[in-house]
């Protein structure tokens, strides 16, 4: 596989995720919904395992669309390339022809080449007009968001999606600079939330910018909201024995996904009933327990596996 094929981009867990979907995968015609698919890393290896997989490819940004296209040329026969947002699912599986599935790979957050494309202005690390945009048809931006949100609403931003202790003062300081002149460059960004945090707190952790950057990419993205549809309607859509796997990248996807599947896996009577009822029963179970994570060996290959937590369910009853 040339670098040129995988657009730079490892497919995370690839071994694990094959091995949780393949027993839904054998019967005659299996379908799997791959919601994020990106370049196309993990949808070419479910298809090159299972010559009889259907398999329908969704992608936000424009790019991925083509270039998975590209790479899974040999497949066109038995894939369906959307560009659309995960939570259209519904609407994407009814266009298709196949309403019901028998796996779905959730691989969220964004690509390789989102994060080292300078100019889509998702890095820190790079100096780059504040962006952001998966699809860049859409109109908010980034610099949208830090340029015209009120400091309470960024604030809240900051807090609810990047899990920063400091959004308050990071707001207040960002308010403060766009009074000036506007805030449209990525290093801008990231000096100003240096600057706005406690200088002890600069020394510990990371770059400090990084809470605030996810932030906003959530914000901008609506990533949060799209995972709470997209999630639900494809396990709507699972037949019995079919498996979905999810691959989040920090600890707000990981928390809704956990919560999404603890729904359908536990009981719904009232507590104390003295038979369970059928009509009570979970639909689901969970195939994994707790999150799993990439081993020392995936980590050494390629260290952006590090923050991936995998969770999986199969649907065990219809209704
Ligand atoms: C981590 S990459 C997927 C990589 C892919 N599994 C592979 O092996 O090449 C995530 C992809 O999901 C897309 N994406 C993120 N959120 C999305 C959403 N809500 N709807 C559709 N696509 C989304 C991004 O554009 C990106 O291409």
């Amino acid at each position: 596989m040339t670098d040129q094929n995988t657009g730079g981009h490892v497919p995370v867990l690839l071994g694990r995720v094959l091995e949780l979907l393949a027993p839904a995968l054998t019967g005659p015609s299996p379908v799997v919904v791959d919601a994020n698919l990106g370049l196309g890393g993990h949808a070419e290896a479910i298809l090159a395992a299972h010559p009889n997989v259907h398999l329908i490819g969704i992608d936000r940004d424009p790019f991925a669309i083509e270039h998975s296209t590209a790479r899974l040329a040999p497949y066109a026969a038995r894939t369906t390339i959307v560009r659309a947002v995960s939570s259209e699912l519904e609407e994407v599986l009814a266009d298709s022809g196949h309403p019901v599935i028998d796996g779905a790979l959730f691989d969220l957050g964004v690509s390789s080449p989102q994060l080292d494309e300078a100019d889509r202005g998702f890095a820190y690390s790079y100096d780059a007009p504040l962006d952001m945009r998966m699809d860049r048809d859409q109109e908010l931006t980034a610099a949208d968001v830090v340029n015209t949100y009120a400091p309470r609403d960024l604030a809240r931003v900051l807090r609810d999606f990047g899990e920063e202790r400091f959004a308050a003062r990071i707001a207040e300081r960002v308010a403060k600079e766009r009074a000036i002149e506007p805030i449209t460059s990525t290093k801008r960004l990231a000096d100003l939330v240096r600057e706005a945090i406690p200088a002890a707190t600069r020394r510990t952790g990371g770059n400090p910018a990084k809470r605030t950057f996810q932030a906003l990419r959530i914000e901008v993205n609506a990533e949060l909201a799209a995972l709470d549809a997209a999630l639900p309607a494809s396990l709507d859509a699972l037949a019995v024995g079919g498996r979905v796997v999810v691959l989040s990248y920090h600890s707000l996807e990981d928390r809704l996904t956990k919560q999404v599947l603890a729904a359908r896996t536990r009981e719904t009577g009232p507590p104390g009933l003295p038979v369970p009822l059928e009509a009570h029963q979970p639909r689901f179970r969970h195939l994994t327990r707790g999150a799993e994570l990439p081993d020392d060996d995936e980590l050494a290959r390629n260290p952006r596996a590090a923050s991936a937590r995998l969770r999986a369910a199969e649907r065990i009853r219809q209704g």
